[in-house]
C-alpha cells in the first residue's frame, strides 16, 4: 500500500504552552489534527473553568485562517480542586476531561495531587458525570527508580483507584511499559491508553548510548526494547483501548541542552507521519484509522470527525530545528527522513 486515506485524526494528549510559544506551535497540530486534548500544565496551571475558557480563546486565535481545529480543554487537578466548578465546567462544555499529575512527577506538576485519597470526592463526582480522567501514571517517591515509576504506579495507585471507582473513565496516558499494556488489556472498557510516537520509535538507548541526548528525553522516560515492542504490538493490534496522543511538549533548545534539561519531546510537526511509519513497519496500516481517528472519540463519547486526510509513501525531510518564540526548538526525528508524507 502506497497511499492511505483515513478519517481526520485527533491528538488525545498535547502541550501547547502559552503566549509566543503557543502561537508558534498551534499551526503544526492544526495542519494534521481536527481536535486535541490540551494539557493544563501552564504556569500557573489551568485549574478553573474560567482559566480554561480564556486559554481556549487564546489557542483559537492562533489557529491559521481557513483551518478548522477544536481544542479540548482539561482541568489541572490539585489537592484543593473545587468539585462544583469542575462539574459545571464539564456540563458547560468548557472542560472535556481532568488531568491528574502526581505532584512533582514532571514539568509544572508542583501543584499536582499529593495523594489520590485527597481528591476522592472530586473523582466520585467525575465518575457520576461521566467526565474522563487523564492520568500521568508515575509515582514520585525518591526510593523508586525512574524506570520503574510507571509499573509501581499501576500497583500502588491505578489498580486501587479503578477498583474503588470502577465506572470512572480513565485514560492511562503516554504508556511506556509492557506492564501498562497488560493492565489496559485486562481492564474494563472504561480504561483507555494513549501512546506517543517516540515510545513507538525509541528505547532508552536512544537517550544514553554514544552520549547523552537530551532531545530524546521525556517523561515517562523511554524504557528498554522489550517495552517498546509491547507498545508497538498494542498500538497496532486493532484494540479499541489504544489511541493517538502525541504528548508533544515543546521546550527551547536552551532548556533541553542544559545541565538540568527539561523533559519533553516536540513531535507536533510530523506526528502523523511518524505514527503511520510505525503502522507500515508493523504491517498494520489497516488498523491505523482506528488508532488515529476512531478509538479516541469513541472512548470520550464524542462524534467522529468528518472529512479525511491522505498519507502517501513519499519521503519527507524533518528539519534540524524550528523557530518558535524567538528561540530554536528541536523536533523529534530532527535531521531524519520519514517515509510517509501528509498529502
Ligand atoms: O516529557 C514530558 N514533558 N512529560 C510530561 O509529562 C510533561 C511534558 C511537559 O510539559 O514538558
Ligand atoms: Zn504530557
Amino acid at each position: 500500500m502506497n497511499e492511505i486515506t483515513i478519517r481526520r485524526p485527533d491528538d488525545w494528549h498535547l502541550h501547547f504552552r502559552d503566549d509566543a510559544m503557543m502561537r508558534a506551535v498551534v499551526p503544526y497540530t492544526a495542519r494534521q489534527f481536527a481536535r486535541a486534548i490540551v494539557m493544563p500544565n501552564l504556569t500557573p496551571p489551568v485549574t478553573t473553568a474560567a482559566m480554561a475558557a480564556a486559554y481556549r480563546e487564546r489557542i483559537l486565535a492562533a489557529v491559521p485562517e481557513g483551518i478548522d481545529f477544536t481544542p479540548l480543554m482539561t482541568c489541572y487537578l490539585t489537592d484543593n480542586t473545587d468539585a462544583d466548578d469542575l462539574a459545571r465546567g464539564f456540563a458547560d462544555g468548557v472542560f472535556t476531561a481532568a488531568k491528574l499529575y502526581p505532584a512533582g512527577a514532571t514539568t509544572n506538576s508542583d501543584s499536582g495531587v499529593t495523594d489520590v485519597a485527597k481528591i476522592m470526592g472530586v473523582l466520585e463526582r467525575m465518575a457520576e458525570a461521566g467526565m474522563p480522567l487523564c492520568v500521568h501514571g508515575e509515582v514520585t517517591s525518591a526510593d523508586i527508580d525512574v524506570f520503574d515509576r510507571e509499573a509501581v504506579f499501576i500497583d500502588r495507585v491505578l489498580a486501587p483507584l479503578v477498583g474503588r471507582l470502577p465506572e470512572l473513565k480513565v485514560i492511562f496516558e503516554h504508556i511506556t511499559t509492557a506492564e501498562a499494556v497488560q493492565f489496559v488489556d485486562g481492564a474494563g472498557d472504561n480504561i483507555g491508553a494513549t501512546i506517543t510516537p517516540q515510545h513507538l520509535h525509541i528505547n532508552r538507548n536512544a537517550i544514553l548510548v554514544g552520549g547523552i541526548r537530551p532531545h530524546a528525553y521525556c517523561l515517562p522516560v523511554a524504557k528498554r526494547e522489550t517495552h517498546r515492542l509491547a507498545l508497538r504490538k498494542a498500538a497496532t493490534s486493532g484494540s479499541a483501548r489504544y489511541f493517538l496522543g502525541t504528548d508533544s511538549a515543546p521546550h527551547t533548545r536552551e532548556a533541553k541542552e542544559n545541565a538540568c534539561g527539561c523533559a519533553g519531546i516536540f513531535n507536533a510537526p510530523y506526528a502523523i507521519e511518524s505514527y503511520v511509519t510505525v503502522f507500515d513497519e508493523e504491517g498494520a496500516l489497516g488498523h491505523f484509522e482506528g488508532f488515529a481517528s476512531e478509538n479516541g472519540p469513541r472512548f470520550y463519547g464524542l462524534p467522529l470527525n468528518e472529512g479525511t486526510v491522505t498519507l502517501r509513501k513519499a519521503p519527507v525531510a524533518v528539519p534540524e530545528a524550528f523557530d518558535a518564540a524567538g528561540a530554536s526548538v528541536v523536533p523529534f526525528h530532527a535531521g531524519e527522513t520519514l517515509g510517509w508524507s501528509l498529502v
